[in-house]
């Protein structure tokens, strides 16, 4: 076993699936492997997606009114829609190693109602680390800031639209050890991810990290889609309005590197899901990053 396999194993967990017969003993299955049939499959259904397109004209509409749709998903869903992101420790030990420094800086962008950063907000018992946190839904930053664990000394959400030329964060230039994104750049315009990436480079501090986790190419969640809701290759609106882009390895390194970044981690995690009661099984596919701002 290579090492990077050892990783993936160590990382994603470890229960894999060696005989068909056992497939509907446990709830989830790690590191499936896909076969070529399987990966065929997906493409036909994605192409399919493709010559099914929705109009030009309705997927501008959606697109300059993204921010309204995610105001309305808050509205109907509150706090109750995703869940804690427990797994952020294990993945991404480098927020544990925040907690070691005297003061130290993280921003998650992206943040909804805060899965993330009530997580991270209870680990870090010493208030050494100061979270910030925004989204560009407005009902989204008022639920997070209701939350009873919410505390100003230690965490600051503000509204902000990352797409935007201006940002004006209440944090300096080259000011941020950590920028997490918790299927955050799937969300927003394939054509602005170049800015909006451009602009976390010139927030970090030289050595600062992006930890990155999102929705990887053929994601059940892709797969699904019916006719009429494609924008453009693996790029979709959701029935909600909201926009959702399924990334391969290739596409994060691409952006990433191209701001002059360099790549530490670009895994992609395939998993098994299996609804016992119906007897399916779901293919999820993420995508999950580590780049660094590099010390010149
Ligand atoms: C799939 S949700 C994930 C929320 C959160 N990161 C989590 O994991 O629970 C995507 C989030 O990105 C936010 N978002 C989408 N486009 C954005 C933009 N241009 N600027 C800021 N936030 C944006 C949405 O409002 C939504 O809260």
């Amino acid at each position: 076993m290579s090492d990077t396999e050892k990783f993936k194993r160590k990382q994603f967990g470890n229960r894999f699936l060696k005989n068909e017969e056992d497939v509907f003993k446990h709830n989830a299955w790690d590191n499936v492997e896909w076969n070529e049939e399987q990966e065929s499959q997906a493409l036909t259904q994605v192409c399919e997606h493709v010559r099914t397109k929705m109009s030009e004209e309705k997927a501008t509409d959606l697109e300059n009114n993204a921010d309204q749709f995610w105001d309305k998903f808050y509205s109907v869903h509150q706090e109750k829609f995703f869940k804690n992101r427990c797994w952020l420790f294990t993945e991404f030990p480098e927020i544990t190693s925040l907690y070691d420094r005297k003061s130290s800086c993280l921003l998650e962008v992206g943040c909804g109602v805060g899965n993330s950063v009530f997580p991270i907000l209870a680990h870090s018992a010493q208030n050494s680390v100061h979270v910030y946190c925004c989204d560009f839904s407005s009902n989204a930053i008022s639920i997070l800031k209701t939350n009873p664990e919410y505390n100003e000394n230690q965490c600051t959400a503000f509204v902000c639209d990352i797409t935007a030329d201006e940002w004006n964060p209440p944090f300096a230039l080259e000011s941020l050890d950590i920028i997490l994104l918790v299927f955050v750049l799937s969300a927003i315009q394939p054509d602005k991810l170049k800015q909006t990436v451009k602009k976390f480079y010139e927030y970090l501090k030289p050595g600062g990290m992006i930890l990155f986790r999102d929705y990887g190419r053929f994601d059940m969640a892709q797969l699904r889609f019916k006719e009429g809701r494609c924008i453009s290759d693996n790029y979709y609106s959701r029935g909600d309005g909201t926009l959702v882009y399924f990334f391969t390895q290739n596409d994060v390194q691409e952006i990433f590197v191209g701001a002059g970044f360099q790549e530490i981690q670009n895994i992609v995690d395939r998993r098994m899901q299996v609804n016992r009661g119906k007897q399916l099984k779901m293919y999820r596919v993420w995508i999950q990053c580590k780049y660094q701002k590099p010390i010149l």
